[in-house]
């Protein structure tokens, strides 16, 4: 299964379920492959990577034609490799102007490498650019992030456009594996009622069970480039990403 982690709104929690949903897959045994597709180069550096040092990157894959097999580091937990990205991605949506398989340069790259792996999570920037359109169309299904505000349905609605534009004008379809609620607090009011609302508009089929809620170990444990379950796996963060994860794998038990 290849996910594509995205919504365009920043702050969201991509990069934060990227890594501790990556970790959690390898963790239970799952062969794991996480690519960094934002040029913030977040998630690299959520899982240690010091990438200012890096040679190659996925930018060389989307422009330079890199195998991705020839970026790709392991992590020291077993099963789990990462495609690194630095801040030179940001010149990969110029770079690719003039070249009209733009949209289809991710995928292309992961067709020798995807069947290595259980699961492929990628992360992607808070845009609808050719970054995130790249991922989209790698992936095969979608994982949706949002913080349970009064702005979550609004960004939803111009990621369902987009996910419905590649779908008709490069017909790719990517099944829409479901929301993740992410910082909830059970403190604010507002949390729960947006909750709902968002679990009756998509129905509860599409948004996980599991809530991950606000957790002071999780920025924690991105400064110091580990995932959660390394730097405090008995906080309730961890097992919020241990259920995610097994719920991932259900979702794609049954497919
Ligand atoms: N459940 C959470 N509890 C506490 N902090 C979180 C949680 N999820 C994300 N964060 C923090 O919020 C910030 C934004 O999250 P991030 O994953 O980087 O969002 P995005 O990738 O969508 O921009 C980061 O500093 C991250 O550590
Ligand atoms: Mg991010």
């Amino acid at each position: 299964m290849i996910i594509a982690v995205t919504n365009q709104k920043g702050g969201v929690g991509k990069t934060t379920i990227t890594i501790n949903l990556s970790a959690a897959l390898a963790i239970l045994g799952y062969r794991v492959l996480t690519i960094d597709m934002d040029p913030q180069g977040n998630s690299s550096d959520g899982m240690g990577i010091e990438t200012n040092t890096l040679d190659d990157t996925i930018y060389d894959t989307l422009v330079n034609d890199v195998p991705l097999s020839d970026i790709i580091l392991p992590h020291q937990l077993d099963n789990w490799a990462i495609a690194p990205a630095n801040i030179s991605l940001s010149g990969a949506e110029t770079e690719l102007a003039s070249d009209i398989t733009r949209p289809f340069k991710l995928r292309k790259a992961l067709r020798s490498e995807a069947e290595k792996y259980d699961f492929v999570l990628i992360d992607s920037p808070p845009s609808l650019g050719i970054l995130t359109v790249n991922a989209i169309v790698a992936s095969n299904a979608l994982l949706v992030p949002i913080e349970p505000n009064s702005y979550a349905l609004k960004g939803m609605s111009m990621l369902m456009s987009t996910i419905l534009k590649i779908k008709e004008d490069l017909e790719h379809y990517t099944s829409f594996l479901g929301v993740a609620v992410n910082m909830f607090d059970p403190s604010i009011t507002l949390h729960s009622s947006v909750t709902k609302t968002i679990t009756e508009y998509f129905t509860s089929r599409k948004v996980f069970d599991t809530i991950i809620h606000r957790s002071r170990k999780i920025p924690e444990a991105e400064m110091h480039g580990q995932h959660i379950h390394a730097y405090a796996p008995q906080d309730e963060a961890a097992r919020h990403f241990m259920d995610l994860a097994k719920e991932v794998v259900e979702k794609n038990n049954e497919r």
